[in-house]
């Protein structure tokens, strides 16, 4: 019983498992992207927003997903965001989980608009108004070393690409 309840377990995890842990393709390597933002940190206002993109031949990869988008995609731009009332700091993809294209910030109305078909975000990266079902992915970052630095989970890609 105990035999065939470990097979049962390692055959249903072992895909999951090769997935997660899977190697890039040749001449990528997983890296934190070290990304200068215009200034510091705790100088971003509350309810506003800092973009960023991928330093030069790489991308960010996605932490989570949802509708189109999904953990360990590739994106090449971040938002940095300080939803203010005291909320932490968070970091999403520019990539809309409608089809792709790339959101972008609206200080006016304080929400992330898509201009391919018209999906709103609040500032949390939740949607607001369709056709996107999910909100926006999330990126994993830390603190870097300056103070206008943050450290984005990522992927160096291959010379040339
Ligand atoms: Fe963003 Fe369709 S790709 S709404």
């Amino acid at each position: 019983m105990a035999a065939l309840l470990t097979a049962t377990v390692v055959a249903g995890l072992g895909p999951i498992l090769i997935y997660v842990w899977a190697p890039p393709p040749k001449g990528q390597r997983k890296s934190g992207l070290k990304v200068s933002l215009q200034g510091d940190l705790t100088s971003i206002p509350p309810k506003s927003v800092v973009q960023f993109n991928a330093p030069a031949n790489s991308a960010f990869l996605m932490a989570t997903g949802g509708g189109q988008n999904s953990p360990g995609d590739a994106t090449f731009g971040g938002f940095l965001v300080n939803p203010g009332e005291g909320q932490q700091l968070e970091v999403f993809a520019t990539r809309c989980p409608h089809l792709g294209c790339s959101v972008g910030f609206s200080p006016p109305d304080g929400i992330f608009k898509c201009p391919c078909h018209g999906s709103q975000f609040n500032i949390k990266g939740d949607v607001i108004h369709g056709p996107a079902t999910a909100g926006l992915a999330t990126l994993a970052w830390r603190r870097g070393s300056q103070p206008n630095e943050i450290v984005v989970d990522g992927l160096i890609l291959g010379q040339g690409q």
